[in-house]
C-alpha cells in the first residue's frame, strides 16, 4: 500500500494512473493506493474514478494539517511509501490569498512530517528500512533565471519571489531538515512547469484551451516573453516513479522538461493545433483572440532546469517533447467534456471574473 497525498489534484491524479499503468506494463501485481486529499476546488474524485471504482484505490478526504486524521490513516493503510503532492499550487491565487498556501504548504507539510515520523519509528526491521517519504516541489523555490542565466541545478541557491514559490520552500527546508536531524527517510523533487491531461483550467494551458473552445479572449500576461521548461505530466510521475525506486535518501532531484519556451509560443502552438483539429466556424484563426493584458505582479521571467544529476544518477529522461505532449493534451481536451463539466463549477468562475477582472486589456 502506498499513501498518495494531493491524489485527486492534476499530477498526483496522473500518478495514481500511471502507478497502476506501470505496474501492468511491468508484469506486477498492483500495489493498492490510498489517496489523501482535502478536496479543494482543485482535488476532484472524477480524475480517479476509475480506479476509486475498481477498489484498488481509496480516498480519504481530509486536510494533511489534521495530525489526528493524518495519523489515523497511516496506521490503517501501514503505508510502505508516502508521496507528498498536496499542496495549493496557483501563483495568482497565492497573490491574492497567500493564507491557505502557508496553511497547507507549510503547516500541512509540517504535521504530514510528523505524523509521517511517529509512523516511521514505529515500523521495525525491514519495513523501516524500506519506507520512504517522497516530498513533490517546484522549480519556482530558485527564483528567476535572465536569459543567459544557467539553468536551476540542485545547488541552486533558494530565492523564492512569490507566496506560492516561498510556502513551497519552506516545505523543502522542513523535509531537509527531518532527513538531516532525525534520520527520516525523504527524497524531494523540484519539477518544472507540468502540463496534460486533468489540469485544471485556472493554469495557462488548459486555460488557453478552453477559452479558445469558448471563443474567449486569451490574456497572455505582460509581453508574453516569460519562458517556463514544459514538462509532459506522465514524464514526471515516471521520474517520481524511479526516485522511489532509486534515489539516494536526503537527496535533491530536479526534474525537467527540456522544453524551454516562452508563453506567447505556447498560446500560438495550442491555437494552431486548434485550427488544425476545431476549425472556428467563421474562418478566423484562435490566434486572433490573443489579448496581451496586465501583467502578474513579482512575474517570474525564465524558469529551467538542468536534469543532469536525474538523468546521470537516475537514468531517467523525459520521453515527450512539447510537440508530442501538446498534441495528446489538446486532443484529451477536446475529448473529455464530462470532465471539464465536473471542474467548471460556479467556484471555477467566480475565480476567473476575480482574476480577469482588473487586467486591461
Ligand atoms: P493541484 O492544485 O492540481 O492539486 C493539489 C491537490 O492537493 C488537490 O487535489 C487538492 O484538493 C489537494 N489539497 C490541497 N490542499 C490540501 C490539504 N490541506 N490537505 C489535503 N489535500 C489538499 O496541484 P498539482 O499541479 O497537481 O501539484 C501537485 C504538487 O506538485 C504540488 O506540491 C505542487 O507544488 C507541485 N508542482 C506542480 C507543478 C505544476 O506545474 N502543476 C510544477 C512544479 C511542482
Ligand atoms: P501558470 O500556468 O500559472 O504557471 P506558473 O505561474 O506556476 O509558471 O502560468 C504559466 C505562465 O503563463 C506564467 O508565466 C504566467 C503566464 N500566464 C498568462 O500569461 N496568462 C494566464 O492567464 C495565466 C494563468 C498564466
Amino acid at each position: 500500500m502506498i499513501l498518495i497525498t494531493g491524489g485527486a489534484g492534476f499530477i498526483g491524479g496522473n500518478f495514481v494512473h500511471h502507478w497502476f499503468e506501470r505496474a501492468a506494463k511491468l508484469g506486477l501485481a498492483p500495489e493498492p493506493v490510498v489517496v489523501l486529499d482535502k478536496l479543494t476546488y482543485a482535488g476532484n474524485p472524477a480524475t480517479i474514478a476509475t480506479h476509486l471504482k475498481s477498489g484498488q484505490a481509496t480516498l480519504v478526504q481530509a486536510d494533511i494539517a489534521d495530525r489526528d486524521a493524518v495519523r489515523a490513516a497511516l496506521a490503517t493503510y501501514q503505508p510502505r511509501l508516502v508521496v507528498h503532492f498536496a499542496a495549493e499550487s496557483h501563483v495568482d491565487r497565492s497573490i491574492s490569498g497567500p493564507g491557505e498556501f502557508i496553511h497547507t504548504n507549510m503547516v500541512g507539510t509540517f504535521s504530514l512530517l510528523e505524523e509521517s515520523r511517529a509512523y516511521w519509528s514505529g515500523l521495525q526491521g525491514e519495513a523501516k528500512a524500506a519506507f520512504r517519504f517522497l516530498h513533490v516541489s517546484t522549480d519556482e523555490v530558485y527564483g528567476s533565471l535572465s536569459s543567459t542565466d544557467a539553468a536551476f541545478s540542485e545547488t541552486t541557491a533558494y530565492a523564492p519571489n512569490s507566496p506560492y514559490s516561498a510556502s513551497k520552500a519552506g516545505s523543502d527546508h522542513l523535509v531537509r531538515a527531518y532527513h538531516h536531524t532525525y534520520g527520516f527517510p525523504t527524497l524531494t523533487t523540484n519539477c518544472s512547469n507540468n502540463y496534460g491531461p486533468y489540469h485544471f483550467p485556472e493554469k495557462l494551458i488548459p486555460l488557453m484551451i478552453l477559452n479558445a473552445l469558448d471563443g474567449k479572449p486569451l490574456p497572455v500576461y505582460g509581453d508574453g516573453l516569460n519562458i517556463r521548461d514544459w514538462l509532459y505530466v506522465r514524464d514526471h510521475c515516471e521520474a517520481i516513479c524511479q526516485v522511489l525506486e532509486k534515489g539516494t535518501l536526503g537527496e535533491v532531484y530536479n526534474v525537467g522538461g527540456i522544453n524551454e519556451i516562452k508563453n506567447i509560443d505556447v498560446v500560438t502552438t495550442i491555437c494552431r493545433k486548434l485550427d488544425e483539429l476545431r476549425p472556428r466556424a467563421d474562418g478566423s484563426t484562435y490566434e486572433s483572440l490573443i489579448t496581451y493584458v496586465t501583467d502578474r505582479p513579482g512575474h517570474d521571467r525564465r524558469y529551467a532546469i538542468d536534469p543532469t544529476k536525474i538523468q546521470r544518477d537516475i537514468g531517467w529522461s523525459p520521453a515527450e517533447t512539447f510537440e508530442s505532449g501538446i498534441n495528446k493534451t489538446v486532443a484529451w481536451y477536446l475529448q473529455s467534456t464530462e470532465w471539464i463539466d465536473t471542474v467548471r463549477s460556479g467556484a471555477y468562475r467566480d475565480w476567473i471574473a476575480q482574476n480577469y477582472a482588473d487586467r486591461s486589456a
